[in-house]
């Protein structure tokens, strides 16, 4: 009705034109709803955490996917996990070194769960800018950085370049043989 009213007033010469009349009605509801919708939202999302983060929080890893040797990529809380089924060379590799002059210094014993040396989980994002490092580059046997050009060794343990620390290990526990639960 109102609408009716304004137009009348304000453009007399299309005052009467019906289809300027529907056209005012409609915009007004459209503002309406969309105002509503947008003032909603940001209660309705802050509320629910997205399913991504309910379902990545802690995951279950099968152990058996992965050969000696190997390492497969898993996603974690938006970040590439490294779990690498070391070879006997790499673990006495990483042993030998846990004296060396380390820039973050740990042994490889600490990095790893007991009686399970072969498996290392990792947080695949080094510690220098986060870049993803690859497997096998450097003088190390272990990890290479492409980005700035940061070297870590079979136990993820930072030897050269500008990266400060360690590839994290991240909280995980082994369910059995098999099976880790990692976060
Ligand atoms: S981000 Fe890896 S060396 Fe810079």
């Amino acid at each position: 009705m109102a609408d009716t009213a304004v137009g009348a007033k304000t453009d007399p010469a299309q005052g009467s034109d019906p289809s300027r009349r529907d056209f005012i009605y409609i915009a007004t509801i459209a503002v309406a709803a969309g105002g509503a919708a947008s003032i909603a939202w940001p209660f309705i999302d802050q509320m629910n955490p997205s399913a991504d983060t309910l379902a990545l929080a802690s995951i279950e890893f099968d152990l058996s996917k992965v050969p000696v040797g190997q390492q497969v990529t898993v996603k974690w809380r938006g970040k590439p996990l490294f779990v690498r089924n070391r070879t006997p060379a790499e673990i006495a590799a990483a042993v030998k070194d846990d004296h060396a002059a380390l820039k973050d210094p740990q042994t490889d014993a600490e990095r790893v769960k007991p009686g399970k040396a072969n498996w290392l989980v990792l947080i695949g994002s080094c510690t220098h800018l986060g870049c993803v490092p690859t497997f096998g580059g450097g003088a190390y046997g272990g990890w290479f950085c492409p980005c700035h050009g940061s070297v870590y060794d079979t136990s993820g343990r930072i030897r050269q370049g500008p990266a400060p620390l360690n590839l994290a290990v991240p909280e995980y526990a082994f369910l059995s043989d098999t099976k880790v639960k990692i976060g």
